[in-house]
């Protein structure tokens, strides 16, 4: 029986990947890379690289359910020149992607988040477009649409200073995509197109993973192993779940880790070792090592010692 995703081959996984990927590898070949963030079901990404066999398409998708169907889709269309990164844009473009390696960015009906004025959650404020900049080659160039006049406003409002030309235009339904016929189909006729050319670069180098520091506790408290809270800056680590196997003394504490664009759920395990214990992130659990997760294990370390976060 066929997979519902067809096949993973062309899947990047952020926790995986080797970082930033060698995407002319990837492709076994040198060609000019253009990047569709937020691709929904996939049909635009596999449109274009259908149309332009001579050029390297990657996409970036953060839900499941969305990533199985885009897979499917490029598997069923044999489409060799595209590739779909599992995750958020901002890991994609900050971990993944070399800077002065794209030519183009294509993001169609983004999430506009009525209200996220600070862009919390909007993509295209003033940080992600610094990223966007740098990862793209000089007069590289943004194709953004949107059904939202404020959101579109607001992204306008970002500009200035980000080292972009912008041009903007009202359009009519020209994308073909699941959310533009959502719009059609709910009365909405004109769109919002905003073209920018890259006149002047900003650098963002490579974002790194950090190096864990991993834990050794003299001591293991599980009977009173007190629920994992802990903030620092931006980072915030939640614990979710404790489990204690009294055969091995082992514990695995499940952790929620949110930081700026990306929050993370994963296991930290607190294992004997040489008549102490280690408290590391748990062996086959994929996740990537940021601040978040250094603190994650830092309050699993002291709730397991029974020692105060702090
Ligand atoms: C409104 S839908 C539009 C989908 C598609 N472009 C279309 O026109 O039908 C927005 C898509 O972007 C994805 N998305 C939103 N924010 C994202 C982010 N930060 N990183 C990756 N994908 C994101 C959502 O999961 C969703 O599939």
């Amino acid at each position: 029986m066929r997979k519902p995703y067809g096949s993973l081959a062309p899947l990047v996984t952020p926790q995986q990947a080797h970082k930033p990927v060698d995407w002319p590898a990837r492709f076994g070949r040198v060609a000019p890379l253009e990047l569709e963030i937020g691709c929904g079901n996939g049909e635009y990404l596999a449109r274009l690289a259908a149309a332009h066999p001579e050029r390297d398409f990657i996409g970036v998708e953060r839900m499941w359910g969305r990533v199985k169907k885009i897979l499917r889709k490029l598997d069923l269309a044999e489409l060799a020149n595209a590739r779909l990164i599992y995750g958020e844009a901002a890991i994609a473009l900050g971990y993944l992607l070399p800077p002065r390696s794209l030519t183009r960015v294509h993001t169609l009906f983004p999430c506009p988040w009525p209200g996220d004025d600070e862009g919390r959650h909007r993509l295209y404020g003033p940080a992600f477009l610094a990223l966007v900049n740098s990862r793209l080659v000089e007069a590289g160039r943004v194709l953004l649409v949107t059904d939202d006049r404020d959101y579109f406003d607001w992204v306008l409002a970002q500009l200035p200073g980000s080292g972009f030309d912008g041009q903007s235009a009202e359009v009519g339904a020209d994308y073909g995509t699941k959310f533009e016929r959502k719009w059609v189909g709910e009365g909405q006729a004109r769109f919002y197109r905003l073209d920018l050319t890259k006149r002047r670069h900003i650098e963002v180098p490579p974002s790194q993973e950090a190096v864990m520091r991993t834990h050794r506790i003299a001591r293991f408290e599980a009977r009173g192993f007190a629920p994992v809270e802990a903030q620092s800056g931006d980072c915030r680590v939640r614990g979710l779940d404790f489990l204690h196997d009294p055969a091995q003394d082992r514990g695995m504490v499940r952790v929620v880790v949110a930081e700026p664009g990306l929050t993370q759920e994963l296991w930290i395990e607190i294992r004997p070792h040489d008549g102490g214990w280690v408290v590391a992130p748990a062996r086959g659990t994929g996740g990537l090592m940021t601040d978040g997760v250094q603190l994650a294990l830092d309050a699993v370390a002291a709730a397991a010692e029974g020692l105060p976060a702090d």
